[in-house]
This record gives structure tokens, sequence and C-alpha cells, in this order.
């Protein structure tokens, strides 16, 4: 039989691999001080609530068969949930995180403890910067945000320890102040992103790497619905963001939602509580 010419390309098949991730159970989760425009301190929260949502998050990844690791959360440290900023971790190498603000700063050595214990080769960093909050792996490439909190010089850092491209974005959005509330990585080689989150230059880099790329509303961004994880086939992602939702469904992904409403207090979403642990 000869090709057909005239079919519309179909949706191409998403295949999905067991992710390997690390996360910390919101136990001491409060908002006591303000590092990013979420944050207010005189709001309420609901550490009983935050846990539950946070099961929820836990459950939906042991559904999808996905080794979760925990990291005991530490009293004092109410930022600890957010996982995604404790590290960076490729190629069994744990490229420990260096805190911009005091509050968080006691988290570096407590994550770096973490992957020793677990038999990562554990980088101390020389640079300040927050793991994977900022820096996102894109198949072979490493994308990494500076602006609001990692230093552009632990981009160098990374690519000399890692041996890998890494290509810096700057965010100007006090909003979207990590790379992972701007961009949600879908598979080794698509993306979603909210343009708004960066500069020219950054949208020229993005625009020529990811011309397909899942361009996400402010609506959407608004809730972190960039804040996803995704295992090349089912993307996790916050239940509201639902126009994101229809457009990953369009391109062959399967949306899961999740409400993690009471994280949000504290700027963080499904992204910020997992930490990918790659060997
Ligand atoms: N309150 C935390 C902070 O401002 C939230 C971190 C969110 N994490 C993330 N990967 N975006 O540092």
């Amino acid at each position: 039989m000869s090709p057909a010419t005239d079919v519309a390309p179909a949706t191409p098949a998403r295949i999905a691999t067991k992710r390997t991730v690390l996360m910390c159970k919101p136990e001491f989760f409060t908002v006591v001080y303000r590092i990013n425009p979420w944050m207010d301190p005189a709001l309420p929260t609901d550490t009983a609530l935050a846990v539950r949502q946070w099961q929820s998050l836990y459950d939906t990844y042991v559904g999808l068969g996905f080794d979760v690791h925990l990291i005991d959360p530490i009293d004092g440290l109410p930022d600890m949930v957010y996982a995604a900023n404790g590290g960076f971790v490729i190629d069994n190498i744990a490229y420990g995180a260096s805190f911009t603000y005091p509050e968080r700063q006691p988290e570096g050595p407590a994550y770096m403890d973490w992957f020793g214990a677990n038999d990562f080769d554990v980088r101390v960093p020389e640079n300040v910067n927050e793991g994977e909050g900022d820096f996102l792996l894109v198949g072979g490439v490493i994308l990494a945000g500076t602006g609001f909190r990692s230093a552009s010089n632990s981009h160098e850092e990374l690519a000399s320890i890692y041996g890998r491209e890494v290509v810096t974005l700057n965010l100007v959005n006090p909003s979207f102040y990590h790379l992972d509330t701007a961009i949600a990585v879908l598979d080794d080689d698509n993306i979603a992103y909210l343009p708004s989150a960066f500069d020219e230059e950054g949208l020229t880099i993005l625009r020529g790497r990811f011309p397909d790329a899942v361009l996400v509303n402010e609506e959407d961004a608004s809730v972190l619905g960039l804040n996803s994880f995704s295992d090349g086939y089912n993307v996790v992602i916050a239940s509201r963001a639902t126009d994101f939702e229809r457009q990953l469904r369009e391109r062959g992904y399967n949306p899961i939602g999740v409400d993690l409403s009471e994280l949000l207090l504290g700027g963080g979403g499904v992204k910020c509580c997992t930490l990918e642990l790659r060997r």
C-alpha cells in the first residue's frame, strides 16, 4: 500500500517512563515569612489540609508506578515541602542547593545529607542556586533560570559538573520567580511555557528551540498550572488549570489534576513538591 498523502499527521504517541522522585511531607508547613509575592504571613494556613493535599499528590505518583522517596521534614523549615529546591540530580550526581534567603538556607545541608545517605555523588555548591526549581532537564539540555533566585554563575558550575549544554533564561515576573513556575517539561522534546515570564532574549531562545511548545495563558499560570510533573504521557497538573488541561489532552498527553491550594499559599505547586532523582 502506498502511504496516504492527504491525511493530517496523527497526534504522536506519548510514552510514559517510570520516574523516581523525592518528596517531603508538609508536617511543619505554614507561612511565617514572605520571600515571594504569593506568601502572606497574615493569612491563616491549615497544615492538616496541606498534608492531605500533599498526600493526594503522593498517592497519584504511587498510582502511576513511580518510586517515591521521602526526606524527613524539619520543624522550623516550613518550605522544606518544596523538594524541587533541594538540589538537582542527574547521572547519580546531586548538585546541592544554596538558598537565596536565610530562611531557607538550612535546607541545603539537610537535602545534601539525604543525597549522601542514599548513595548519590554529592557536589557542594559554590554558587547560589535553588536546584530543580530553576534547572530543568529537557532531553540532554539543561534549561536554567536566573533573575530572582539562582545566580547565573551557578549555570556555569552546572555545565562543568554535568558536561551538558546549559541554556540561561532570564525570568522577569516576580510571581514566576523559579523556572519551574514558568516552564513545564512534558517530555524529552516538548515543553509548555508562559511567554510573559521571559525577556525578549529568552523568548527568542524558546521559540527557536521549541517552535511547537504549548503556550499557557495567564489564568492557568496564575494557579501555577505550569508547575507540573510529566512522565512523558501522564502530566500531573493543578486541577484549576483547565485550559492547560485541554491543551495537553489535544496533544495526546493524559493530564491528571491535583488540588494543592494550601501549598499555593507558599508559592508552590505540583512540581515544587517534586524532585526527580536520576541515577
Ligand atoms: N516558599 C517557597 C519559596 O519561595 C516556594 C518554593 C517553590 N518551589 C519551586 N520549585 N518553585 O522559596
